[in-house]
């Protein structure tokens, strides 16, 4: 992804703009680099209900809770066609990687999967109690 500012910066600043009342906060880190992710996680442990990554498309398998209290997981993975590469028709994708100049492609058909997470929180101080991934596949 292209350079941004610095995330974490943004993240404190943001965080301290929030009203002590909202007790419920949600981060969608949309980033490539699970390190960062990671990271980003860790950094908003116990100040934040959940951190979740976005942006790579594909579900991973380490959902958790970061002590105290945090839900976290590396990427939630996309709503759309698992028939493809990340949403997009294969064989388009396969030529952007082997031809030159590559052209745009389209949106993958079938195999329309629903990729969430479930993050119970306790109400009065934000903390979650446990996250579950939620993958719903449907075959056309
Ligand atoms: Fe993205």
């Amino acid at each position: 992804m292209p350079p941004v500012d610095d995330p974490f910066r943004i993240a404190d600043e943001q965080i301290k703009l929030i009203p002590d009342d909202v007790k419920i906060r949600l981060v969608d880190f949309h980033a490539e680099a699970t390190s960062e992710k990671y990271a980003m996680g860790w950094f908003l442990a116990g100040r934040v209900s959940a951190v979740y990554g976005s942006h790579t498309h594909v579900p991973t398998a380490d959902e958790r809770i970061l002590e105290p209290g945090t839900a976290y997981i590396t990427d939630v993975g996309m709503t759309g066609s698992y028939a493809g590469v990340i949403g997009m028709e294969k064989n388009q994708i396969i030529e952007r990687f082997t031809k030159f100049p590559a052209r745009r492609a389209e949106h993958a058909k079938g195999d329309v999967w629903i990729c969430a997470v479930v993050v119970e929180v306790d109400e009065t101080n934000g903390e979650a109690k446990k996250i579950t991934q939620l993958r719903i596949e449907h075959q056309e």
